[in-house]
């Protein structure tokens, strides 16, 4: 017994949990990702595993991610990046629900299937019933030799190293790194990412690992945020275009973890629903990082204002319009926008971390979840 503790203390490497653990190990994950695929200097950017399919990604006429969970929310991100960098039509899909439905697929559709197990039951009967129908399959899987990866036509590991908290944390920020790369790849090659932009995306994603390092710094203004919100029963999560499915998976970890009831919502949609639960009892986080979308999400802060809601924003670094309104201010380095939702995750996984040991929760190993549900 004794021994089996302080083996596991040593495997969390001084951590007090394996998540937090892994939250901090992503700015090592991010690149162990993108290690030997991508070197910006010399404009050398290559996935073995998708090289023979590059043709068949590039003529594809739509691609179809299915995942469960954090994967789906990272085939969410993957949908605003390949329609933007590579015009390919993205549908994403709950693997539990696509399965079901009689879904029309053909030949000509890729399917990605994203799984950190690869093992998740609906995600597998997902992607055989499309290799039924003629799909080529590819697997985004970080469990080498594991179901999912074996089943697939092609695929690409994200090498985020063995993950033991339930909630995924470092496995998400890996498997958008490698969409990101699979974007490029298929970008360049219909050529409808232009050359000095790809370049410019490929040094900023070389960037990244060193500015989620700098994000992670937020740590303890995290904890302090924490300690004021910790015994609300209800939270909401904003964003808008690719911060959107990064609202989503910060209300899906505060969820999983501390058990507080919480939704993702894209900022405009709030309109049409939430806006009614909005009170000074209400927490907001909302995600406005500089981006195309940015206007936007200030008028949206204003309404939540306006209904006396506490604003807890992410924004860019330097911003200064956000800060005059929010009752707490995260600021993170900037990023282009297609990169963003790799910092604008951080702080959320933090924040459910914390907030979640605040109210004694079994972080690891929240009641009722599963790391790999091998059963439907
Ligand atoms: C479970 C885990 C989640 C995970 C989901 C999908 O629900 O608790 O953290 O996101 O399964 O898992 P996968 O291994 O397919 O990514």
């Amino acid at each position: 017994q004794k021994l089996e503790m302080e083996l596991e203390s040593i495997e969390k490497g001084g951590y007090e949990h394996f998540m937090l653990k892994e939250i901090f190990e992503q700015p090592r994950s991010i690149l162990d990702s993108m290690r030997g695929r991508m070197i910006a200097e010399s404009n050398h950017l290559m996935m073995a595993g998708i090289r023979e399919f590059e043709n068949k990604f590039a003529n594809a006429n739509r691609i179809i991610i299915v995942a469960c969970g954090t994967s789906w929310h990272a085939g969410l991100v993957a949908e605003y990046l390949i329609e933007d960098l590579a015009r390919i039509p993205v549908e994403v899909e709950y693997a539990s629900e696509f399965r079901y439905r009689n879904p029309i697929i053909n030949e000509k559709d890729i399917v990605i299937a994203i799984s950190q197990s690869g093992e998740t039951a609906d995600t597998l009967a997902a992607l055989e019933l499309a290799k039924s129908k003629g799909a080529t399959i590819f697997g985004i899987c970080n469990v080498v030799g594991s179901s999912i990866a074996r089943a697939t036509d092609a695929g690409a590991y994200t090498h985020a190293g063995p993950e033991i908290g339930v909630a995924s944390t470092k496995a998400f920020t890996a498997q958008v790194t490698v969409l990101t790369l699979i974007s490029m790849i298929i970008g360049s090659k219909r050529g409808t990412l232009e050359t000095t932009k790809l370049h410019e995306l490929m040094a900023e994603l070389e960037n990244i690992p060193a500015k989620v390092e700098q994000a992670l710094k937020l740590n303890d203004q995290i904890v302090r945020i924490a300690e004021q919100y910790k015994d609300a029963t209800n939270f909401l999560y904003l964003g808008r275009g690719y911060n959107f499915p990064v609202a989503l998976e910060g209300a899906l970890k505060l969820k999983e973890i501390s058990y507080i009831h919480a939704e993702g919502y894209p900022a405009a949609e709030m309109k049409h629903g939430p806006i009614a639960l909005i009170d000074e009892m209400m927490p907001v986080v909302v995600i406005a990082t500089k981006d195309s979308s940015y206007e936007k999400v200030v008028s949206n802060v204003q309404e939540v204002k306006a209904r006396k809601g506490k604003i807890i924003a992410v924004v860019t670094e330097g911003d200064t319009t956000i800060p005059a309104m929010a009752d707490h201010v995260i600021e993170i380095p900037e990023t282009s926008e297609h990169l963003m939702p790799l910092l604008s995750v951080i702080p959320l996984q933090l924040l459910s971390y914390h907030i979640a040991v605040m109210r004694g929760c079994n972080v690891d190993q929240p009641r009722n979840l599963a790391k790999s549900v091998t059963v439907e």
